[in-house]
């Protein structure tokens, strides 16, 4: 039942992603050009630090799966693009393993693949603490990730209804888990009242994982007959959106969701992110050209990123928040109604 669900999520994304709709609110960010600003190549670094983490470069490869036969060499593809250039990778929701321990190589595949890397383990705001710690030792996970995902839960038929104890859930598995913890979202994004709760929580990390990209809404309800709930799949608030309302939440945060190019990367990190995911893009990467595609494109991307900070005069990510950037339609109209400067 599980491995079914999560080889329907892939084919599902994946035909998202080749017929892209609607107005990616990335498009409402540009910057004010300053043909003076430039710096050298030779002196941008792409490490990025945050809540208490280090990594060579802002990108990273996020969650989205294992389980099932398939998904598993999906993550070995995923694991070995990680290994071969270095960014973060995460697991896809360890559930899955939780109800079946013969699934257990579809996820450890990818620390094999990736000894050296860091590799964040993925579970959801129901997992026990015992749990939690269990998806961590299997991947020797670096962190962990809890999901939140109450719209998709919604509009699956057997998705959960009881959300309460998701905040003091989230509160004992920080307490518990010995590695650093970052909330996310599945794409329809954290607001800064959510950010307040996480940090009030404990929690020193969360990725906005907002819309614009993969559409969970759109794909539970694309996965039956009777599309009961097609009237949310517009719902949730957009990455950069997201961005801007987290400005001085005082908990640092990752920005994922409708990341399309090494631009939307760097407008990201103006707009606050410490480091940049995406899932989608690179999941049918993979599926269409196997690992060397994955690497050639993320190698590709970091490479456009490093020029993208020369010419903008950003020494490392951190300095991307300096940089003088408009706000345009929907995306001021956002700001206005939530009193964003
Ligand atoms: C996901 N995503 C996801 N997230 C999560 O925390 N646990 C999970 O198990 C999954 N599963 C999953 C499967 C597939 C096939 C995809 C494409 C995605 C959500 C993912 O991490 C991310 O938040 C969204 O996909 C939005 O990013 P993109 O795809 O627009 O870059």
């Amino acid at each position: 039942m599980i491995a079914n669900r999560k080889d329907d999520h892939v084919r599902f994304a994946a035909e998202q992603q080749r017929r892209p709709d609607g107005h990616n609110q990335f498009d409402d960010v540009s910057f004010v050009h300053h043909a003076l600003a430039g710096i050298d190549r030779t002196d941008v670094s792409l490490t990025t630090r945050f809540g208490g983490i280090e990594w060579p470069v802002p990108l990273y490869i996020n969650a989205m799966t294992g389980g099932s036969a398939k998904t598993g060499l999906i993550n070995r593809d995923l694991a070995i693009a990680a290994q071969e250039t270095g960014v973060p990778i995460a697991t896809g929701s360890m559930s899955a393993y939780f109800a079946d321990d013969a699934v257990a190589d579809t996820f450890s595949v990818m620390r094999r693949e990736n000894p050296k890397g860091f590799i964040i383990a993925n579970v959801n705001a129901n997992a026990t603490v015992d749990r939690a710690r269990r998806a961590i030792d299997l991947m020797e996970a670096d962190a962990l990730q809890i999901h939140l995902n109450s719209i998709q839960e919604t509009v699956m038929p057997e998705g959960d209804r009881a959300f309460s104890s998701w905040g003091p859930q989230i509160g004992r598995i920080v307490a518990g888990a010995g590695v650093p913890v970052i909330v996310k979202e599945v794409g329809f994004g954290l607001s800064r009242e959510t950010l307040d709760r996480l940090r009030d929580l404990g929690v020193t990390v969360a990725d906005v994982a907002g819309s614009g990209g993969t559409n969970f809404a759109r794909i539970e309800n694309d996965r039956r007959d009777r599309a009961d709930y097609s009237f949310l799949n517009g719902w949730g608030q957009s990455t950069p959106a997201c961005l801007l309302d987290a400005q001085g939440a005082g908990i640092p945060v990752l920005g994922s969701g409708g990341v399309r190019h090494p631009l939307d990367v760097v407008r990201a990190l103006a707009l606050g992110a410490s480091a940049v995911g995406a899932s989608g893009l690179f999941l049918t990467t993979v599926l269409d050209g196997g690992p060397p595609a994955l690497i050639a494109l993320i190698s590709g991307w970091l490479d456009q990123l490093r020029s993208l900070m020369t010419a903008l005069g950003a020494r490392n990510p951190a300095e991307l928040t300096r940089c003088d950037v408009l706000i345009s339609d929907g995306l001021r109209d956002f700001c206005a109604d939530r009193d964003i400067d």
